[in-house]
């Protein structure tokens, strides 16, 4: 048996289309045009990328974008400044401060700063504290890509058993919130959980968010299981190449699961797009038009 293949990039680029549309009708029904801020401090070159990426795509779709660049010395006060100004700039509906910020910066305080409204990736205590009341408008753009696929590829996931490996506040406890909110069996482990394989073995959704290349093994897997893999390692290749792998080990995976995410190609797909997702229901909100629904 080999798993199918969730292609990540094939909803995103759906979804994306549904984005694009909505985003025109905006425009030429309400003339407002959504606006994301990015805020990079420093020169992380993985940070650069994907700050890079986000920017493109918001252009590509029709918005406006904004770009906030910043030294890694700057200080605590001048970048607190910085992302107040654009909570009260009226063309910015959502504001991404990209993270990790450089170590002497305070991350918590830089969220407090925060406007909830604009907190597309729904990092601000309140947005954490919606989801769980089951009232959020913004929710972290991963976990939400993670369940578009699993809506597409699996359907009502009610009463299965659901593994979320990893508990960050951006993915792992938001990805388990949404999980149970659809009625899954949700287990939260991490790198201090005892038997992760035999909990991996129990599991018909396996979700692997812990930044560890191919962590998670093929005997893990239960035969039959949807297998998302959030990981994005980047691992020596040899000849001075390198290549991006998952926290699962995806060969192995694949001969026991029924459905895999590829890395890349799998969950990284959606998690641009479900930004501009984001910043699309923000733009609506702050105008007090229907919000938009991906879910
Ligand atoms: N760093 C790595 N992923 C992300 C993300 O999705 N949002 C932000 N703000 N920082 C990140």
């Amino acid at each position: 048996m080999s798993a199918v293949v969730i292609d990540g990039k094939a909803s995103a680029a759906r979804l994306r289309e549904k984005i694009a549309a909505r985003t025109a009708e905006l425009k030429s029904v309400h003339g407002i045009v959504p606006g994301l801020a990015t805020v990079l401090v420093g020169n992380d070159p993985a940070s650069e990328v994907y700050v890079r990426n986000k920017r493109k795509t918001a252009e590509a779709i029709g918005f406006k974008s904004v770009h906030v660049e910043l030294p890694a010395t700057v200080s605590q006060d001048e970048l607190l400044a910085q992302v107040k100004a654009l909570g009260a700039d009226p063309t910015v509906h959502g504001i991404l401060v990209q993270l990790p910020l450089p170590g002497h910066l305070d991350e918590a305080a830089v969220l407090d700063a925060l406007d909830p409204a604009k907190d597309v990736d729904a990092l601000t205590p309140t947005n954490a504290g919606l989801l769980m009341s089951g009232r959020a408008h913004l929710v972290s753009c991963t976990p939400v890509g993670v369940m578009l696929l699993l809506k597409e590829y699996v359907g009502d996931i009610a009463g299965k058993e659901a593994l979320v490996i990893g508990r960050s506040l951006l993915f792992g406890k938001p990805a388990a919130q949404l999980l149970l909110a659809a009625n899954a069996t949700v287990t939260m482990a991490h790198s201090r959980s005892r038997d992760l394989p035999g909990l991996a073995r129990r599991a018909d959704i396996l979700v692997a968010a812990i930044g560890k290349p191919e962590f998670v093994k093929g005997d893990w897997i239960k035969s039959g299981a949807v297998v998302i893999d959030v990981g994005i390692n980047r691992v020596n290749a040899g000849e001075g190449k390198t290549r991006l792998v998952g926290d699962v080990d995806y060969e192995g995976a694949k001969k026991v699961a029924g459905a895999i995410t590829p890395v890349p190609g799998g969950v990284g797909a959606m998690t641009i797009v479900c930004l501009m997702h984001n910043t699309l229901i923000a733009a609506c909100a702050q105008n007090r038009l229907p919000l938009p629904s991906a879910l």
